[in-house]
């Protein structure tokens, strides 16, 4: 693909926030144990929101990190994009909400609801919007707080135990330096959207929500956990090849490897097929659970900001989620 100008991430953020929750706080609300959530997950911690809090909270400060490190302020930028399945309202979208909170006046801004591959596929976006010339400086930011809409009991405890509230954000700019993003490829299959989704209230069926649907535990997020395993080993591999191609990179040209955060054993297993030296593989879940659109760019801040990426190191990035949704992309640091 020929652009008209290279684009490079000028900074990273991340932000969690304060309330840190150990798999043993859990076995006291639900029939769960630390063993197995280690076990078929990897996790150890996350973090929840408390009192007023919202997604765009979380997001503010990890775009505020992300501007710092950039050395710039958030009045340089000509975009924000924010990547979200757990918003702050129905509508307007958090993009507006953090447009607000940032003290930008009439600056543009939008949302991307592809779940945990939304970070991946708003960088994209932003990426575009420069390498096309409309626009310098784009803030990209995933954030989610997935914990308000956690059944924290026995009976959701397959779901609640895995996620994180957190926020992750980077800042793209033209680049005339090696430092840049290069090409993604995306995908989606909405065959699927019933094995993991949150499915009311939504206006699906011809009301918002309903008793039945209390009844029916349809305001708590399902999933088919055994069934997503799968088809992200599958996609996740897919897309690694796919985007290595479509960059013309082979498996060992890539430093680091920036996996969504949903599993470790998920990771674990495309690592294992690919024939990925396990060094080359960054985690963070063990920390803060699957922070769905916030994962990717979490895992980057602490990466660049711990120094393991370094000037010139080409990271790989991919995501696997509801949908289904994946993605890949690759930049050079
Ligand atoms: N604590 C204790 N026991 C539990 C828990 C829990 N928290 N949750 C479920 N169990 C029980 C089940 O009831 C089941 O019991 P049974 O055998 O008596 O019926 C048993 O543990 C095994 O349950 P499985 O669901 O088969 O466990 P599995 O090994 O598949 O692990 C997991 C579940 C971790 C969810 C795994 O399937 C997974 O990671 N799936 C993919 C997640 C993912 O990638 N999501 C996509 C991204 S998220 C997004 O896009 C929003």
């Amino acid at each position: 693909m020929n652009h008209l100008r290279h684009v490079k991430i000028a900074g990273t953020g991340m932000y969690v926030p304060p309330k840190k929750i150990d798999n043993k706080d859990l076995e006291s609300l639900m029939d769960t144990s630390d063993e197995w959530i280690r076990q078929r997950s990897g996790i150890e911690s996350r973090y929840h929101i408390e009192g007023a809090v919202g997604t765009s909270d979380l997001a503010v400060e990890a775009a505020k990190n992300a501007l710092k490190a950039a050395q710039m302020s958030a009045q340089d930028l000509d975009l924000v994009i924010f990547a979200t399945l757990s918003p702050d309202h129905q509508f307007p979208g958090s993009s507006a909400i953090l447009q607000a909170k940032l003290n930008l006046d009439t600056v543009p801004s939008m949302d991307i609801k592809c779940q945990c591959s939304g970070f991946l596929y708003a960088m994209n976006v932003g990426k575009l919007f420069i390498s096309s010339g409309q626009y310098e400086k784009v803030l990209v930011v995933g954030a989610e707080a997935h914990s308000p809409v956690l059944d924290m009991t026995t009976e959701g405890r397959d779901v609640s135990v895995l996620f994180g509230d957190g926020a992750g954000a980077v800042i793209l700019e033209a680049s005339d330096s090696e430092s840049r993003v290069l090409d993604f490829a995306l995908h989606s299959q909405g065959e699927f959207a019933d094995k993991l989704w949150l499915e009311k209230p939504g206006t699906a069926g011809g009301n918002w929500i309903n008793e039945t649907d209390y009844k029916e535990r349809r305001h708590f997020p399902y999933m088919e956990g055994r069934y997503v395993f799968k088809h992200a080993v599958t996609r996740l591999v897919e897309v690694v090849n796919e985007t290595l191609e479509l960059n013309q990179l082979k498996v060992d040209d890539i430093d680091h490897f920036l996996f969504h955060q949903a599993n470790l054993r998920i990771n674990e297993k495309v690592a294992a097929t690919m024939g990925i030296p396990s060094e080359k593989i960054h985690s963070n879940i063990m920390k803060y659970g699957n922070c769905s659109a916030a994962s990717i760019p979490m895992l980057l801040d602490e990466c660049v900001r711990n120094e393991k990426i370094k000037t010139g190191d080409k990271v790989f990035m991919g995501a696997f989620g509801a949908g289904f949704t994946w993605a890949g992309g690759v930049f050079v640091w």
